[in-house]
């Protein structure tokens, strides 16, 4: 099959790769020269773990073809993916206008029958305003082509983009016609060889199933974290809650960690956004607003424990931070509790060393104007000269480290783990003070 997929960040380049790999004969567009430059001389623009070798292998065999060509994007594909951002206007909701620009140039170039795919995260209504995009242009050029337009959110994780494409749990598609629906079952069935995982339902519903999903899996973390603050205070262990109710199958395991706030570029932006929509439709979502409330709060947990242990004002301070990514196997900075953190701290006066084995270049990008955080090659050399260890991202090689270490190099033997990394007996045998999320009672 001849495939466009129009914007090359995490969902258009994972999409276009994976939709190679099976086959298809895939030309993705970007506008941003300096993108396809770097994706045409064999490098990706991010990180993401085996999407290098997934668009390396398919480039080289000829099926995976990158432009920043509109017309030949237009003319090459009949399925037309659009996976451009949906960054948040000022008050929370989806800007479309790169995907409202994408429809027209549709519009005003194609000649043939095409499905137009909205991929990225878009508002329930956003497929009826593309139709309507595509529909004027073609008026004002005065013909008719006939078009589908579909829905088909996407949802994978960054840092398992790949898995999650080529072993996904369900393929989620809203569309309306029959010859669309024809071809999304033969765009997807090398996908889909163990059993059916096509969810067909119409364009709005799908729409909203992406923020439904999102939104739920926001909610479960903001309630664990509320949780674990509650557990604190009543002398329990959110680790042993988590473990009680998550072997209940209605509850499940997932999705049930505490930690210093859930980040990234999906749950803030489409909380926000789902709130946001349900206002125009004149509902408050009182469920999901407490969600955003609690994850703004949660950001600060780390601080406060901070500030408890070593007072407000942080000034001579100095802190060594593990982990800039708002999770493991990114380099994402995007709504990280780092941010807030780092900020927080620098404002009271402290200093702070950051080690991420990825992230470090987009810290020195959005930190570029604050002198008081550098930067460490290895994890150890942050501690240097620090009073305490602050770990905000769960990264593998952050799982074992050497506490004798930590405690002969820190002045004061404290950890502020922000994702319960560790066993507190250990590190209290290695006479460090342990401060993690929810840990209410101390555990042997
Ligand atoms: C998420 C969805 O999982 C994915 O289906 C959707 O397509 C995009 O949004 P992603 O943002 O890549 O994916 O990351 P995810 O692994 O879901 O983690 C999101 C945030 O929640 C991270 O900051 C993570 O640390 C946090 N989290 C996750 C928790 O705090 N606790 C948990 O139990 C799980």
């Amino acid at each position: 099959m001849k495939i466009t997929v129009v914007g090359t960040g995490y969902v258009g380049l994972v999409s276009g790769a994976c939709l190679a790999e099976v086959g298809n004969d895939v030309l993705c567009l970007d506008l941003n020269p300096e993108k396809i430059r770097i994706l045409k001389d064999g490098g990706i623009p991010i990180h993401e773990p085996g999407l290098d070798q997934v668009v390396s292998r398919n480039v080289a065999a000829g099926r995976l073809h990158f432009t920043t060509s509109i017309e030949e994007a237009v003319r090459f594909g009949t399925v037309q993916f659009i996976a451009v951002g949906t960054p948040p206007d000022e008050d929370g909701s989806a800007d479309l206008q790169y995907v409202l620009a994408a429809a027209r140039n549709i519009g005003r170039l194609m000649t043939d029958y095409k499905v137009v795919i909205d991929k990225s995260t878009v508002p329930v209504g956003t497929a009826d305003k593309v139709r309507g995009a595509i529909a004027e242009e073609l008026v004002k050029r005065d013909v008719v082509v006939p078009y589908s337009v579909v829905s088909n959110p996407e949802f994978l994780k960054e840092g398992a983009a790949v898995e999650d494409f080529m072993r996904p749990d369900r393929i989620v598609v809203g569309a309306d016609d029959e010859q669309a629906i024809n071809l999304m079952r033969a765009l997807y069935a090398p996908f889909q060889r163990s059993h059916e995982k096509l969810v067909l339902m119409d364009v709005r519903s799908a729409e909203l199933t992406k923020y439904a999903a999102n939104a739920m899996l926001a909610t479960r973390i903001s309630f664990m974290n509320e949780l674990a603050v509650l557990a604190e205070k009543l002398g329990a262990d959110i680790e042993h809650v988590r473990q009680g109710i998550g072997s209940d199958p209605r509850i499940g395991r997932h999705f049930l960690y505490a930690g210093c706030g859930y980040g990234g570029s999906c749950f803030p932006k489409d909380v926000k956004a789902l709130i946001q929509t349900a206002a125009s439709a004149g509902q408050g979502l009182k469920v999901l607003q407490a969600v955003e409330d609690a994850n703004e709060a949660q950001k600060l947990v780390l601080v406060d424990k901070i500030t408890r242990r070593f007072g407000s004002d942080l000034s001579g301070k100095h802190f060594a931070l593990w982990g800039l990514a708002f999770k493991p196997n990114t380099d994402d900075m995007r709504e990280a509790p780092s941010r807030v953190l780092i900020s927080e701290l620098c404002k009271r006066g402290a200093t702070v060393t950051a080690y991420d084995p990825v992230a470090m270049d987009e810290a020195r990008r959005i930190f570029a104007e604050e002198p008081r955080l550098s930067y460490a090659v290895r994890p150890m050399q942050a501690l240097d000269g620090a009073d305490a260890l602050v770990i905000v991202t769960e990264w593998l090689e952050f799982r074992s480290p050497d506490f004798s270490a930590i405690r002969k190099t820190l002045k004061s033997p404290a950890v502020f783990d922000g994702r319960n990394m560790y066993d507190p007996a250990l590190l209290l045998a290695n006479g460090l003070e342990y401060e993690a999320i929810g840990l209410g009672i101390k555990r042997n």
